[in-house]
């Protein structure tokens, strides 16, 4: 009978890429995953370090799962509990002595050994009894947070599990930029870039699996400088994002590309080009600028001002005018002013954001930042972001209204809540719910949209509209 697998995820679309490769690891094991941690042989809590709060939130669920555990035990069963992700990475110890139930602790680099890890923490669990009921602050679990010299790319199976019309697919990881606020170069460690060949072999099988449009991930995804393929005689030896999603266009079947996330200073020509040339790359882009006070921007060593952002937003609109843009932002930076948060306000207004994240500050132990003076008061944080908030949300709304009457390529990836119902995505990532035949899943057709909902799209198909497997459009 197989073994029941429950895997939570939080943060970013990083880790549900991870997620998903952990269940293909364990999936030999006969681990197969389940909606519920009820009953669970195994859960995995896939964690995020990026603020304060998401990382509460793990304690907050490993308390909740303690009682489920004990109860699973009482009954002569087991269940093994593993901490996985940045959290795990950043205070895998700490996680082990406040939650000594806990069986693994592994870091993001490391969940291509899950199965020998597993392994382990049977036999620590047969030999010491049910691991945790002594609250053994010493801990007993497993603890796997190195960076290893070889990649786990190299050791990782194919992918096993489908995922559906709409794939991630990681071309990079780690950072080297290191913004003062943040703890991604610490968690996810250097910069790396797979080689071209791997991430094309990995793109023909999820096209062939199903997969219609694939999201190309990376904490800097256009940092990507990947080995280029062997066949390419006397072409560069490391190539680009922009050459990479060109190639990745060739594939047949493939009609949407996406990436994400991207900085500033690695936005190349090339790229830019790409945004023009290829019809399959969406033209919607999330490129985070955090402030637009010059000030601000060099104390978080994002290394540009708020005029070169500018600048790369005018190149790529001249190459491809409807781009549409999304961004995060960070106010109460340390010693930020109201003038400086003011030019946030007015960087926002001159650029226009089809959508748009902002957080407060959240101080994050290691960082330079966090050791910065003129600590900004929580209430000023809050009074901040609710102005920055307000301005995102009308022009996300303005974004949105702006689409009535048009005629949008829609790829439809799912069922509606509604019989006779599908749900796609504009070319700007918006959701568009729509009357539709069960045979237009999977494909693009033309819709035109004739409503605004809260957090999505209402249209219809458009007379006479064709099916469009093969183009992205828009
Ligand atoms: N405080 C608040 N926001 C942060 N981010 C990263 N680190 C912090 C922090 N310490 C935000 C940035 C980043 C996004 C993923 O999270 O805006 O782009
Ligand atoms: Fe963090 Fe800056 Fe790297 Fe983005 S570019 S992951 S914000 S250090």
């Amino acid at each position: 009978m197989a073994k029941k697998l429950f895997i939570k995820t939080y943060g970013c679309q990083m880790n549900v890429y991870d997620s998903g490769r952990m269940a293909d690891v364990l999936a030999p094991l006969g681990y197969a995953p389940v909606d519920s941690a009820a009953d669970a042989d195994m859960v995995i809590l896939n964690t995020c370090h990026i603020r304060e709060k998401a990382a509460e939130k793990v304690y907050s669920e490993l308390g909740r799962l303690r009682p489920v555990k004990s109860a699973k035990e009482a009954e002569g069963g087991r269940m093994v509990i593993a901490v996985a992700g940045c959290v795990a990475q950043a205070e895998g110890a700490e996680v082990l002595r406040r939650a000594p139930y806990v069986d693994i602790v592994l870091g993001p680099q490391t969940y291509h050994r899950l199965p020998e890890m597993v392994a382990r923490a049977h036999r620590a669990g047969a030999a010491v009894g049910s691991v945790g009921k002594t609250g053994d602050p010493a801990g007993r679990g497993v603890l796997e947070t190195d960076f290893p010299v070889e990649s786990k790319f190299d050791h990782l199976p194919e992918a096993a599990a489908p995922q559906g019309l709409s794939a991630f697919l990681s071309v990079q990881e780690g950072c080297d930029k290191f913004c003062t606020f943040c703890v991604v170069p610490y968690t996810r460690g250097a910069e790396f870039s797979r080689p071209v060949a791997d991430i094309e072999a990995e793109a023909r099988r999820l096209v062939a699996a199903g997969a219609r449009e694939i999201t190309l991930l990376g904490q800097n995804v256009n940092a990507y400088h990947g080995a280029a393929p062997r066949s390419t005689g006397g072409a560069p030896a490391e190539w680009g994002l922009g050459r990479l999603i060109g190639h990745l266009a060739e594939i047949d079947g493939l009609v949407r590309i996406r990436y994400t996330t991207s900085h500033p200073r690695d936005v190349d020509e090339e790229l830019i080009e790409a945004h023009g040339a290829v019809p399959a790359l969406m033209p919607f882009l999330h490129l985070p600028v955090q402030s637009g006070s010059d000030r601000i921007l060099a104390a978080m060593n994002r290394r540009h001002g708020a005029d070169d952002y500018r600048r790369i937003v005018d190149r790529l609109r001249d190459r491809r005018a409807d781009l549409a843009l999304s961004s995060d932002f960070i106010v109460g930076f340390p010693g930020e002013t109201e003038a400086e948060f003011a030019a946030t306000l007015r960087l926002v207004e001159e650029v226009g954001y089809a959508q748009a994240f902002s957080f407060k500050y959240s101080a994050r132990p290691g960082t330079p930042a966090a050791a910065m003076p003129g600590q900004v008061p929580d209430p000023v944080k809050s009074e901040r972001l609710e102005r920055l908030q307000d301005l995102l949300h009308r022009q996300q709304t303005a974004f949105n209204e702006a689409t009535v009457g048009r005629v949008l390529p829609v790829l439809f990836d799912r069922h509606g809540r509604h019989p006779g119902q599908l749900v796609g995505r504009s070319p700007y990532l918006q959701g568009v719910h729509v009357a539709a035949p069960d045979e237009l899943l999977g494909a693009v057709a033309d819709v035109a949209i004739d409503a605004v909902h809260t957090n999505s799209l209402g249209g219809a198909i458009a007379a006479g509209a064709a099916l469009r497997p093969r183009e992205g459009g828009g």
